[in-house]
């Protein structure tokens, strides 16, 4: 048996990995998506083969993420609860891809992962990797073994020569990649306490942010971020920067009691920076660009996209549909809007677009208006019509 295993490099992916070649007599393939959050692509390489890996493939996957998952999301405005910019939910169809397009490659018949059986992203990997082969098997190690706690994790690792990743534990859940962090568990589940300062992995307090504002001017071509303060910037750079700058302003932090796929709620903080000021930025042209029916449409329809990224839905014609509807707005969303980031907020100062539908002299109340009064009133009274049926003074 051959199976292509998503590997972080992180306990369970390392004990994942032996007892997985130990449980199937398998060849176990490690496959290590690098979208932004790995320190040392080395370093897990080596520790994958130690571990007893038959090969690894660590690919750099930050641009393909960017343009095919996150941009999408940043486009359609996608916030699952209002709230959630859903850096690890866009991730998994992408690893999910790779892994089956790998598991063609070397004639696997199963994929692997280190996802829990009461988490989203069990549920995610599943459907992304059965939409698109169903005939692959989905294999869950943490979900089948009998390793209830992380002692009996590091025992197995022990007694099995696995090396263990160096360095502190964090008492916390922690996913990351280039669009955000996602930290859960320990003390973040008591929901009537704020999370403990230390929990917090890029940005800054906001209490102990600058005293002044970054202000920085993003600029959009048909919807993709092209540049930051005139210079243009390949997107992930651009991404990278920009988290760079909004981080230390306290920007991007969210503490959210989400709705799980699988049915409870669960507490997680979660913190994008860049992706906060981007989306920001970019809701603020499509509502200087776009008419107010569309625009109005689109918000609608922008937490639809969420639930469907949050769900694993990605591989659905409905997200593809949505997507397509986003994309025929884009070349509009052209232009620049100047932000503010203070004290973890990020405002904006100002916008520009050679599509902009503002017109001053209509919505001025100086001289140089140019709206027609009376027939604003005659639109009033007509507008009526559905509430009164004529019958007015
Ligand atoms: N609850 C979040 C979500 O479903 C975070 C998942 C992060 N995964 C992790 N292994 N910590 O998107
Ligand atoms: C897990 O339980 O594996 C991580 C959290 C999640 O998937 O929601």
């Amino acid at each position: 048996m051959k199976i292509v295993l998503a590997y972080s490099g992180g306990l369970d992916t390392s004990v994942a990995l032996h007892w997985l070649r130990d449980r199937y007599d398998a060849e176990v393939i490690a496959f290590c998506a690098d979208i932004g959050q790995l320190e040392s692509v080395p370093d897990v390489r080596d520790r994958a083969l130690r571990t007893g890996a038959s090969a690894v493939h660590a690919e750099p996957l930050t641009d393909r993420f960017l343009a095919d998952f996150a941009l999408p999301a940043l486009q359609a405005h996608a916030r699952y609860e209002n709230k959630y910019l859903l850096a690890a939910p866009l991730s998994r169809p992408l690893i999910a891809q790779r892994m089956v397009e790998l598991a063609h490659e070397v004639g696997a018949d199963a994929v692997a992962h280190g996802a829990t059986g009461k988490g989203n992203d069990q549920v995610r990997f599943f459907t992304s990797v059965t939409a698109l082969d169903p005939t692959l098997k989905v294999l869950a190690p943490v979900i089948d073994w009998e390793l209830g706690s992380r002692d009996d994790e590091l025992a197995y690792a022990d007694k099995h020569g696995i090396p263990v990743p160096v360095g502190k534990e964090k008492p916390y859940s922690i996913d990351t990649n280039v669009w955000g962090t996602s930290i859960e568990c320990g003390e973040l589940d008591d929901i009537t306490l704020p999370p403990p300062v230390e929990a917090w992995q890029l940005t800054r307090d906001p209490r102990d942010a600058p005293d002044e504002p970054a202000r920085v001017r993003i600029g959009f071509v048909e919807g993709v971020p092209v540049s930051l303060d005139g210079v243009e910037l390949r997107l992930a750079d651009l991404v990278r920067q920009l988290n760079d700058l909004a981080a230390p302003h306290g920007v991007g932090r969210i503490d959210i009691t989400e709705s799980r796929i699988v049915g409870f709620k669960t507490r997680g903080i979660y913190e994008a920076p860049a992706a906060t000021v981007l989306m920001t930025a970019h809701a603020e042209l499509e509502s200087l660009v776009l008419d107010r029916e569309t625009l109005h449409q689109k918000q609608g329809l922008a937490l639809r996209y969420a639930e469907l990224v949050y769900y694993g839905y990605w591989f659905s014609d409905l997200r593809r549909a949505l997507d397509a509807f986003v994309a025929t707005l884009q070349p509009a969303v052209t232009g620049e809007v100047v932000l503010d980031l203070y004290k973890g907020g990020c405002t904006v100062v100002s916008r520009e677009s050679p599509h902009s539908r503002y017109n001053r002299g209509l919505a001025t109340y100086e001289a140089g208006d140019e709206f027609d009064h009376r027939a604003g009133a005659a639109f009033a009274y007509v507008w009526s019509l559905p509430l009164t049926g004529g019958r007015t003074a």
